[in-house]
């Protein structure tokens, strides 16, 4: 496109590109931090997508070798799955979309490095930062390819959620892996070789695989943060092979934010790094069932409910994976007005990992219009349930389970949980006695003061929500 520019403008041309490559990562900056709050966070995607649209512009102008036709090109097939998947995928699928946006994210990376380095006649003549960098993208990327892509079969079911593994295979992962760094070493020295080349790219493909094959279905949602992470480090690779200053800084931003988020998440588990990738997550077996103890639980109805929760002073409403499935975000906003109408105080109880992805409830209630005031944290909230009458776990079950903190056996001993038994009264509604994500029994749902209301979430809340209106 600068082929089209006066000559005079020709000659501040670098300069200005690279002051407004600082402007766009300004945008992704200041969108980053407006996204740590779900009041912002609508806005926070609008400004990353000005500084992204910055960043697409300016590159046009930037680079010089590109055909217009494959741009626009790819430019239209990019936006139409895009659309399409935003509007068809649902809410409670969205782990599987990042785990493909991740792969081929990474894939791309690969591609532009691997474009660079073929493009080169000799590519012996290239600068030793820039082999270096082409060949960690092709790993990286590589790696996060085909790493994400097991991550989305086993989170959509096509390869089996349980750890697959055997011996010797982290072993195995652990010497490709320092194999692979040890030969994009010999590439750099002797960039011509294509043996070397393809060993790189085969083996990283291949690491991808096996290290996320092992890795129970419980943990994808770790796993597919680190791969977002993977990416961004590769994207800024990528950068690096280009000279391109505004890929290098966000992709930095991606592998910054990824990992923290992986961080946050094997925190609010309990789970180490090395454990998630290393160690399996008991789906079943020793520590799942809570007690061979007295297993009635008591049943509750709509109309009694109404009566217990319209006289109480304070309800907090702890929402998990089974208020996403059922899609009853609005009919539980419905309720709760109707109690604050009553002049009950309602507040909501947010676990970190509550349904299947950071941020889940948050993004589901705020679909419903729930004001970001009535969400509270789960440290934040854990002092509140000493003085609460009701609370309406909707849909939630590891995320409540007192095994967390009393049996050491159980495989979410330690994690962090809602002290909801804390309370006067908790109310469990889910369809049937089965067990959560953990697959362990939960035995908060045969105490005393706990009265289960079986059924779809969505119909449970409906008909709460008419007997609110009959007293
Ligand atoms: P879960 O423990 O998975 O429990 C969800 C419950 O919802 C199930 O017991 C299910 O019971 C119920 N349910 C499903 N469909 C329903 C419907 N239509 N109506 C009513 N209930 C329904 O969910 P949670 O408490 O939100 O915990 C999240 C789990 O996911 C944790 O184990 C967490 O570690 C894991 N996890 C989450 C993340 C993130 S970032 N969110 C990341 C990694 C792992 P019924 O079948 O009996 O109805």
């Amino acid at each position: 496109m600068s082929q089209f520019l006066p000559e005079q403008i020709l000659a501040y041309l670098p300069d200005t590109i690279q002051l407004i490559y600082l402007v766009a990562t300004a945008f992704f900056i200041r969108g980053l931090k407006l996204l740590g709050s779900p009041a912002t966070a609508r806005k926070g995607n609008q400004l990353a997508a000005i500084g992204m649209l910055i960043g697409i512009v300016v590159t046009l102008f930037d680079r010089q070798i590109i055909s217009f036709e494959w741009i626009i090109a790819g430019v239209l097939v990019g936006c139409i799955i895009g659309a399409v998947l935003a509007k068809k995928v649902a809410m409670t699928a969205m782990p599987e979309l990042v785990a493909v946006f991740n792969g081929f994210g990474g894939g791309a990376s690969a591609l532009v490095a691997w474009g660079e380095l073929s493009k080169s006649s000799d590519p012996s003549l290239l600068d030793t930062t820039g082999l270096i960098t082409t060949g960690l993208s092709i790993f990286i990327g590589a790696l996060t390819l085909t790493g994400s892509f097991i991550a989305f079969g086993k989170l959509k079911g096509f390869i089996s959620g349980n750890a697959i593994t055997f011996p010797g295979l982290n072993v195995f992962n652990i010497g490709s892996m320092i194999s692979v760094l040890v030969l994009i070493g010999i590439f750099t020295f002797d960039p011509s070789n294509q043996t070397i080349f393809w060993v790189i790219l085969g083996l990283s493909l291949l690491i991808g695989i096996t290290s996320v094959i092992p890795i129970g279905g419980a943990d994808m949602p770790v796993v597919i943060s680190l791969l977002n992470s993977y990416s961004g480090i590769a994207a800024s690779m990528a950068g690096f092979v280009l000279s391109n200053n505004l890929l290098i800084v966000s992709g930095a931003l991606v592998g910054a934010a990824g990992l923290i988020l992986t961080q946050i998440m094997c925190k609010a588990m309990n789970r180490s790094l090395t454990n998630v990738i290393f160690g399996s997550f008991a789906v079943t077996g020793e520590g799942s069932n809570s007690n061979d103890g007295d297993k009635t639980v008591r049943e509750t109805s709509a109309d009694d409910l109404a009566i217990q929760i319209a006289y109480a002073s304070k309800v907090v409403i702890v929402p998990g994976y089974g208020l996403a499935v059922a899609q009853a975000q609005h009919i539980i906003k419905e309720v709760a007005t109707k109690l604050e109408e009553r002049g009950v105080q309602v507040k909501y109880g947010i676990h970190p990992v509550a349904g299947r992805m950071p941020g889940h409830m948050n993004v589901l209630l705020a679909e419903a219009d729930v004001p970001y005031d009535l969400l509270y944290d789960m440290d934040q909230i854990n002092p509140e349930f000493a003085t609460t009458d009701v609370v309406l776990i909707i849909g939630a079950n590891d995320v409540v389970n007192p095994m967390a903190k009393t049996s050491p056996a159980s495989p979410i001993y330690g994690m962090p949980i809602l002290n909801v038994d804390e309370a006067k009264r908790t109310v469990v509604f889910k369809r049937s006695l089965s067990f959560g994500y953990a697959g362990i029994d939960n035995p908060l749902f045969y105490e005393e003061k706990n009265q289960m209301f079986f059924g779809d979430a969505k119909k449970s809340l409906q008909a709460l929500n008419e007997a609110l209106n009959d007293i």
